[in-house]
């Protein structure tokens, strides 16, 4: 099986599936995410060709997109089946793909290397200036606010907050981007993390500052 062609088709179908989207999960963020992914499997010695297919079909199973996450990867098994992906990886890339998505960090530690490089990729992608910039948007997609000074940093979206809609963008760093650096699974994965994390921790740090007027005094 050619590997090469096999990722253009995926590239291809993906790029058909997504290019709609608006809700975070537009075509570039896969592409960012595949790029990070073969960039990681590579430092850390993983399948690149497995990592890449699973990173450019990691969303197409999401529930946000198909009436059920089994609907979702079905069409992916369809797909690998349709494309005569070998059975080994096909069955890699669907163990990948149905485990590495957020749970609100809960979910058990991912089985194999390729899937923590996939995951960490895809990780990687919702912090530093990439995570800024889509946590904005997805705010404004969902109607919230950017800030809310009168709503104190939640850690945990409670049921309560939930029910009123009640998140910011600003809100949404504490309860999840903030998080993500402690979670995860390789050392280039932790290395990009710290960077991004860093970066983040200024930019509030700036918000603040700028939402007060305090800033360059
Ligand atoms: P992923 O691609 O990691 O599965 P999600 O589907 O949860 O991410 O969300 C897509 C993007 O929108 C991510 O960058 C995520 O951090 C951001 N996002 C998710 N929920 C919210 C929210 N309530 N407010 C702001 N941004 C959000
Ligand atoms: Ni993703």
């Amino acid at each position: 099986m050619d590997e090469q062609w096999l990722l253009n088709e995926a590239r291809a179908y993906v790029k058909k599936q997504l290019e709609t989207d608006s809700s975070g999960h537009d075509w570039w963020h896969i592409e960012r995410v595949t790029r990070l992914a073969r960039r990681i499997a590579m430092e850390e010695g993983a399948d690149v060709f497995v990592c890449e297919l699973a990173a450019l079909l990691h969303d197409i199973a999401d529930e946000k997109l198909n009436p059920s996450m089994e609907a979702g990867l079905r069409k992916v098994r369809d797909w690998l089946e349709l494309h005569r992906v070998q059975a080994d990886a096909a069955a890699h890339v669907m163990q990948i793909i149905s485990t590495i998505s957020f749970k609100g960090g809960h979910n058990p530690p991912v089985a194999t290397k390729e899937a923590q490089v996939v995951q960490d990729a895809d990780r990687l992608d919702a912090i530093g200036a990439m995570g800024i910039a889509r946590t904005f948007a997805y705010a404004g997609w969902k109607g919230d606010l950017m800030y809310d000074p009168g709503l104190p940093p939640r850690t945990e979206m409670t049921r309560e907050s939930y029910r009123h809609g009640k998140s910011t963008a600003v809100n949404h760093f504490y309860e999840k981007l903030l998080k993500l650096k402690n979670l995860m699974n390789t050392d280039s994965g932790r290395r990009i993390a710290e960077s991004r994390h860093s970066f983040m921790e200024r930019y509030l740090d700036q918000f603040y500052e700028e939402w007060e007027g305090r800033d360059a005094k």
